[in-house]
């Protein structure tokens, strides 16, 4: 690969941008500039292909700039944009369609960003339960703001420590959000009876896939229900990336387990920037986008026609074609496959996922929560994956994060992705 341009891009990115990227996880090796992206497909401005797997952290169900919903947002906005004032036909059209597909949503509102949806939905939790403590789980993501951002990807020796993502945090902030251990109720129920009568909420990613994919073993989501109700706490479901990409009902509907709460966001929109809350009419009627409500719910950009366009064409193609049948096939082919080039090099590794979402774990049994990954081997993760960008399969090369599967991958790209993760294996052990 020859990497000239990209550098001396990057380069001059730097200079006017901190790091040269618009978010911080994005400063990676190689450093690309990506001028084109098609289907499964993404260019940078070497001219360099790569089949993609990062899909923007998520967002792509569909593949990249998807014909049906790029017509749809660009027929759209050709009649209408963004109002600050009443409300849109297609607005309506969303919500009912969102209240009709998602279990938990009696009622819903839109927002531009999986951050702004969880700093809604607890500070809606907080409203409505008079309390101010939160629960979150070692590991998972729910966004950059104070209340959630702590005990993500901690060092090792931070597990379930006090461990802000920033400095500039508010302590009060921090400290209200206590941490506890995914797939064990015992902490949990502790963490509440330690907590006694003050914690608002659980929010919890129902499978943590901000750390590849760990599956919450039977009984743990069921179980965390039923701890809000004998404590007296919401379930917040944090779909922002299980939602739509793993069920139009989201997760909750295969788990069959309704939150108080959920957010949404990434692949509702098929790359567009859009989310949500959605949630039990009897809370979401709390906000004071309904007269009396006593919980601010505000956004200069909150339903604009392009988001919410593209969320429309998304849910469309989710309803009318077998989006899910194909993805899912897909990625058992992918695990499947993996599995098999490990069994013939005699590679000791677990491969993880859930339909389109996978990742290998170079461990040798199934992790059920943060700690269990520390025996991953991160280093040899990374470089997989940097192996893989080198021939054309783009990974995130960064320790545990995950790969995804959108509509527009055929079995042709996991065969090619199979022959590289082959070779590059091979190399490797
Ligand atoms: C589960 C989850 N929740 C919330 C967020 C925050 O969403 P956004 O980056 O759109 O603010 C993310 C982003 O990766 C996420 O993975």
């Amino acid at each position: 690969m020859n990497k000239a341009s990209n550098v001396e891009l990057y380069k001059e990115a730097t200079a006017y941008s901190p790091g040269g990227v618009h978010t911080s996880i994005r400063n990676v090796d190689p450093h690309l500039i990506f001028t084109k992206a098609e289907g499964a497909y993404m260019e940078d401005v070497e001219g360099n292909r790569f089949i993609d797997y990062q899909a923007a952290f998520g967002p792509f169900i569909l593949g990249h700039n998807y014909p049906y919903v790029n017509n749809k947002v660009t027929e759209t906005i050709a009649r209408t944009d963004l109002f600050g004032v009443g409300t849109t036909d297609i607005e309506i059209e969303l919500a009912k369609k969102i209240c009709q597909h998602v279990p938990s949503s009696e009622q819903v509102l839109f927002c531009n960003s999986g951050s702004e949806a969880t700093y809604h939905a607890i500070r809606l939790a907080r409203a409505v339960t008079e309390k101010r403590k939160l629960i979150k789980f070692q590991g998972c993501y729910h966004g950059w703001h104070d209340y959630v951002a702590r005990n993500m990807l901690s060092d090792w020796d931070k597990i379930g420590k006090r461990d802000p993502g920033s400095n500039g945090m508010l302590d009060e902030a921090v400290d209200n959000t206590l941490v506890c251990t995914f797939n064990d109720l015992q902490h949990v129920e502790e963490t509440l009876i330690e907590n006694n009568d003050e914690v608002a909420a659980i929010i919890v990613e129902p499978i943590p896939h901000n750390i590849g994919c760990i599956l919450p073993e039977d009984g743990f989501l069921s179980g965390l229900k039923e701890l809000c109700s004998k404590y007296g706490a919401l379930l917040i479901f944090d779909e922002v990336i299980t939602g739509f990409r793993h069920d139009i009902g989201g997760f909750q509907k295969i788990a069959g387990i309704t939150p108080d709460l959920t957010t949404l966001g990434k692949a509702m929109a098929n790359g567009y920037p859009m989310a949500a809350i959605a949630g039990k009419r009897e809370y979401m009627s709390r906000f004071n986008t309904n007269p009396g409500g006593d919980v601010w719910f505000a956004g200069t950009y909150n339903g604009h026609a392009v988001g919410t366009a593209a969320s429309l064409a998304t849910i469309e193609m989710l309803e009318n074609e077998p989006v899910h049948d194909h993805i899912f096939r897909l990625g058992d082919r992918m695990r499947k496959g993996i599995k098999e080039i490990h069994e013939v090099l005699g590679i000791d590794a677990f491969v993880a996922g859930f339909g389109s979402v996978w990742t290998t774990y170079f461990m040798n049994f199934r992790p059920k929560n943060y700690s269990d990954l520390q025996h991953n081997d991160g280093e040899l993760y990374v470089r997989y994956r940097k192996k893989l960008i080198e021939k054309g399969i783009f990974k995130m090369p960064m320790n545990m994060k995950r790969n995804h599967i959108s509509f527009s991958h055929t079995d042709r790209e996991i065969d090619v992705t199979l022959e590289a993760m082959e070779d590059v294996l091979r190399e490797l052990f």
